[in-house]
């Protein structure tokens, strides 16, 4: 799809910039700082074995890739011939990472997912939130012009579990990146507080 990677490196780069370890796990790993580590993957069966293989260690855990939702069933060894008519493509349903992490939540993990949405945003992503089992989706309007996939831009509302929303009007995808990860540390301090034993944010 046409997903360029942008808002997940700006967050990546945001976090390291606080001084977080910071994995970013892509398809399409653009410029990001010296300290960040990149996993590069191609598929989301990839993408989910990278992902699960270092959710243990992850205070926080943002989802901001676009999986593609469908995956064929069989991919062809070799060419296609087209002497042999027109092939069909049976496709199935890829795994839906961020569902699976959300499945196996730690009480002091915090877990960010992104929604897309044409219509009816708050509704969709507020749905979408509690289906996947995160703390915090950030839901935007592809519809609108300069927001989403490709731009240089965002305009987001965060929605917490908790029933809390930011709103982050039309900014630079740092900018977005700075009001998620606000929103992600509130949600891990307050973790952090009922789940004794685990450190405070900024304290690592
Ligand atoms: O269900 P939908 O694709 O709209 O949900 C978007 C959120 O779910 C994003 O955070 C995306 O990274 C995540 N997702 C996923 N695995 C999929 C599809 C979406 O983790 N197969």
């Amino acid at each position: 799809n046409r997903s360029s990677g942008k808002q997940g490196t700006a967050i990546a780069v945001e976090a390291a910039a606080r001084g977080a370890k910071v994995t970013l796990v892509s398809t399409v790993p653009a410029a990001v700082p010296p300290g960040v580590d990149v996993v590069r993957v191609e598929s989301a069966a990839e993408m989910q074995a990278a992902v699960e293989a270092r959710y243990d260690d992850a205070d926080i855990v943002v989802m901001a890739a676009a999986v593609a939702d469908f995956r064929p069933v069989r991919a062809a060894d070799h060419k296609i011939k087209k002497e042999n008519g027109v092939p069909e493509v049976v496709l199935e349903r890829t795994p839906d990472i961020l569902a699976g992490l959300g499945q196996r939540k730690r009480p002091d993990q915090v877990l960010v997912g992104f929604a897309a949405e044409t219509t009816d945003l708050r509704a969709n992503a507020a749905a979408k939130l509690a289906r996947k089992g995160a703390d915090l989706i950030v839901a935007n309007d592809v519809s609108q012009p300069q927001v989403g996939f490709e731009h240089d831009t965002n305009a987001v509302v965060i929605i917490g579990a908790d029933g809390a929303e930011v709103e982050v009007p039309l900014s630079d995808k740092r900018q977005v990146a700075v009001a998620v990860l606000d929103a992600a540390l509130r949600v891990r301090s307050a973790a952090v507080r009922r789940s004794p034993g685990t450190q405070q944010p900024g304290t690592e």
